[in-house]
C-alpha cells in the first residue's frame, strides 16, 4: 500500500465511481479502484449490454483501464456494491493475472469493507507459467 493512498481512500473510490456504473438490467451497481505501484488509483464501473454476456465488471474495467495507461504493477485494489458481494470469477482470474499480489477490499455501499488477497481468493489460480507445451 502507497504511503499517500490509504485503504479507506481506495474504497471511497470505488464507492464514488460506483455511482457511474451503468446498469439498467442488474440494477446491481458496481464500483472499482485499482492502486498501482506508484500510487496512482484508477477506477472502474460495470458496464452493461443488452446482450448480457457483453457486460464487463467494474475490476475488469479498472484494471484494463490502468493497463491501457501504462501501469503493470498494483498493490491493491478495492470493489464495492451494495451489500459487499464478492468479485466474479472472471475477475478473479484477471487480477490473478494482472495483479497476483494485491490485497482486495471488498466494501458494502455503507463503506464498510473486509481485506483479503488474490490468492486467498483464486488459490491455485492458471497463470501464464501453466502454459505449457
Ligand atoms: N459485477 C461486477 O461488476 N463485478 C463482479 O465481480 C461481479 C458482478 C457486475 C456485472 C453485472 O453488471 C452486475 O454486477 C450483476 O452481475
Amino acid at each position: 500500500m502507497s504511503q499517500l493512498v490509504t485503504a479507506v481512500d481506495l474504497v471511497q473510490a470505488a464507492l464514488a465511481v460506483r455511482q457511474r456504473a451503468y446498469a439498467p438490467y442488474s440494477n446491481y451497481r458496481v464500483g472499482s479502484a485499482v492502486l498501482t505501484h506508484d500510487g496512482t488509483v484508477i477506477v472502474g464501473c460495470n458496464v452493461e449490454n443488452a446482450s448480457y454476456p457483453a457486460t464487463i465488471c467494474a475490476e475488469r474495467v479498472a484494471l484494463t483501464a490502468a493497463v491501457a495507461q501504462g501501469h503493470r504493477a498494483f498493490t491493491a485494489i478495492a470493489v464495492a456494491t451494495l451489500n459487499g458481494g464478492t468479485p466474479c470469477g472472471i475477475c478473479r482470474q484477471v487480477m490473478a493475472e494482472l495483479g497476483p499480489a494485491m490485497t482486495v477490499y471488498i466494501s458494502d455501499a455503507a463503506g464498510n469493507f473486509r481485506t483479503t488477497t488474490v490468492d486467498e481468493l483464486l488459490p491455485g489460480a492458471f497463470r501464464g507459467d501453466s502454459l505449457v507445451t
